[in-house]
């Protein structure tokens, strides 16, 4: 049986890259998509996200537009990282459906508590969304079955202050209230994702295909290797949200620690910072599974091959 999957996003390159492997699962079904502030504004990424759905032959998939700002902090866009659009050099056209009119943060909840399945949630953006709605209705806590979220950075530097992870520390009090509220969670942070190296190499594979599909990843990802080139002096890009979606379906990608963490939101330079009590100090029962050990390609070789089933299905039609 396949899982049912809600996705919380802000498209985003990485967060695209995720959408379309969800779309490529066979091993899941992707029930919808919230949009949040991040990459870019809401309306900026609710508009991708439609493209994308659209760009893959799934404009079916209903898309719910979210919060537009932190619960505290003021708003952090990243156009250095994604491009003012949020896809990089992708150029995808105007979709032509629209967003639902329910709020994103009460799709959540309607999602996870009216189901007759069972639902996931994968987060793979600022928490706003998540953490309103564990506020309006706390009982998704209990009802959720699973919630996989990109984020933090445990024993590896940040990637927006030398502290932070971006997701984290966009909207640090909605990942405050998220990680405090006892659901059950399964960390992606940076300690995994900067392993796994999306290559020139990778991208030449995609495109022996000529597809829609391939030419979006090439310009989307031209732009995210030029950010990783300029900022962090990698080759290559760090694909971080597709890592999140496959752990849904391909657990053994990753080896988990159960872990208590915790988040920065004191007003100092680690806001943001995720840290894992990993001797016990607090006392605390861990509240998530962290994954801190990964097999990078066993997730790229994954990721390679479904882009290219996804890309030729779509061509043959
Ligand atoms: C996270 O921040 C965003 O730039 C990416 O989409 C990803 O979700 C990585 O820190
Ligand atoms: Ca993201």
């Amino acid at each position: 049986m396949p899982k049912h999957i809600i996705l919380d996003t802000d498209p985003g390159i990485d967060d695209s890259l995720a959408i379309l492997l969800a779309l490529a699962s066979p091993e899941i079904v992707l029930d919808g998509i919230s949009t949040i502030h991040g990459n870019a504004s809401t309306a900026q990424v609710t508009r991708n996200a439609l493209a994308i759905l659209e760009l893959a032959k799934a404009g079916n998939i209903p898309v719910y537009a979210g919060c537009e700002l932190p619960l505290v902090q003021p708003s952090l866009l990243s156009p250095e990282t994604h491009g003012d659009s949020g896809l990089g050099y992708a150029k995808l056209s105007e979709p032509l459906g629209r967003p639902q009119l329910k709020h994103g943060s009460d799709f959540l909840i309607e999602r996870i508590m009216s189901s007759a399945e069972e639902v996931t949630l994968v987060a793979i953006g600022p928490l706003t969304n998540v953490a309103m709605a564990i506020r309006k209705e706390p009982r998704i806590v209990e009802k959720v079955k699973e919630v996989f979220i990109m984020g933090g950075a445990i024993r590896h530097q940040g990637n927006t202050t030398p502290l932070a992870e971006y997701n984290t520390f966009v909207d640090p009090h909605a990942a405050h209230i998220v990680f405090h509220s006892g659901m059950p969670m399964i960390l992606t942070p940076l300690d995994v994702t900067y392993q796994c190296i999306f290559l020139k190499e990778d991208l030449d594979r995609l495109l022996k295909i000529d597809s829609p599909i391939t030419k979006f990843i090439a310009d989307a990802t031209r732009f995210y290797m030029e950010f990783h080139d300029e900022y962090q002096k990698i080759d290559g890009c760090v694909i971080n949200d597709p890592m999140t979606l496959a752990l849904t379906f391909m657990p053994e990608i990753c080896d988990y620690e159960s872990l208590y963490v915790d988040v920065d939101i004191s007003t100092g330079v680690g806001l943001g910072n995720t840290f894992a009590d990993f001797y016990n100090y607090e006392k605390k029962k861990p509240n998530m599974k962290v994954a801190l050990g990964v097999r990078p390609r066993m997730f790229m070789e994954l990721f390679l091959e479904r882009m290219e089933k996804l890309a030729e299905s779509l061509s043959a039609r």
